[in-house]
């Protein structure tokens, strides 16, 4: 497991934290694949892109863009929409080419088709870094507990938790929609880095899960653990949980363990050319 967590004070410094991870990416690489994400908390970071944008003219006109899910059934151009999300927080107020953004149609007539064309156009343009956010309940894009990480881009079924949690961006909360059209686990893990953003006590939970928890489907995100370059950035309330001295006995126990085992193996040797002498 590679995490590196920084803990930050607050969102505009989770902003700037953030934006450093995606001008190290665009300085490597003008036409860098970057996905994107929706929901309050990477919103600091847009504005840090669009306001260092129009300061210092960062291009994003070479790069391509996917975003993680979308719902099933709401227009692109209805407010809730996440198409309309990323237009209004951040697309707007850069360079990028709309053609060069990607985002599933949740209109689409055919949503299977659509979730195919989704998960070849992913597999085409591995992204090169992703941003993350996580759901109460340890979702990561709309992947619910329980999905299977090499499921690709499908049809989820919301959870009543989740439906709740998303309900502020619709005027009433009986019309969020059961279904969204979501990029899948293993395809969120091709991204040669992930960005993982959590604030508010709210998340405290599912972002100790993720670190800490047990390792198994129940919380998506601890598929965050395979992945070799991840940078989680929390704000204190989302941090709350964890307890870096249990991580430290963790790791001393562990460094305890090994060495006993050298030192058998060690015994194992001697006594082996005791018995060959
Ligand atoms: C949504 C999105 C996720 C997002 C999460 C948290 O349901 N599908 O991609 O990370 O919920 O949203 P927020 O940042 O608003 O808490």
């Amino acid at each position: 497991m590679s995490m590196r967590i920084a803990i930050v004070r607050n969102g505009k410094e989770l902003g700037e934290r953030a934006f450093l991870e995606i001008k190290k990416v665009l300085a490597a690489k003008r036409d860098a694949v970057i996905g994107f994400a929706t929901g309050n908390t990477p919103i600091p970071l847009y504005e840090k892109m669009a306001d260092d944008h129009k300061k210092n003219g960062t291009s994003y006109k070479r790069v391509r863009a996917f975003n993680l899910d979308e719902y099933v059934g709401v227009d692109p151009n209805d407010k809730a929409s996440f198409a309309r999300f990323m237009r209004d927080n951040l697309f707007s107020k850069i360079d990028i080419d709309p053609a060069n953004t990607d985002i599933p149609n949740g209109m689409a007539d055919d949503l299977s088709a659509e979730c195919e064309r989704y998960a070849a156009a992913v597999k085409k343009h591995p992204a090169d870094i992703q941003i993350l956010g996580i759901g109460e309940n340890g979702h990561i894009a709309f992947n619910e507990p329980y999905t299977k990480p090499e499921e690709p881009t499908h049809i989820a079924l919301l959870t009543e938790s989740t439906r709740a949690a998303n309900a502020g961006a619709f005027k009433d909360p009986s019309l969020v929609p059961q279904y969204a059209l979501t990029m899948g686990i293993n395809e969120i893990l091709t991204a040669k880095r992930i960005l993982m953003l959590a604030t508010g006590e709210k998340k405290a939970q599912a972002v100790y899960d993720m670190i800490m928890g047990r390792d198994d489907t129940s919380c998506p995100a601890t598929a965050l653990r395979r992945h070799p370059d991840v940078t989680v950035i929390l704000d204190k309330e989302a941090a709350a949980l964890l307890t870096f001295g249990e991580w430290e006995r963790e790791a001393e126990r562990r460094a305890a363990e090994e060495a006993a085992d050298a030192a058998e193996a060690e015994i194992k040797d001697e006594e082996a050319e005791d018995a060959e002498k």
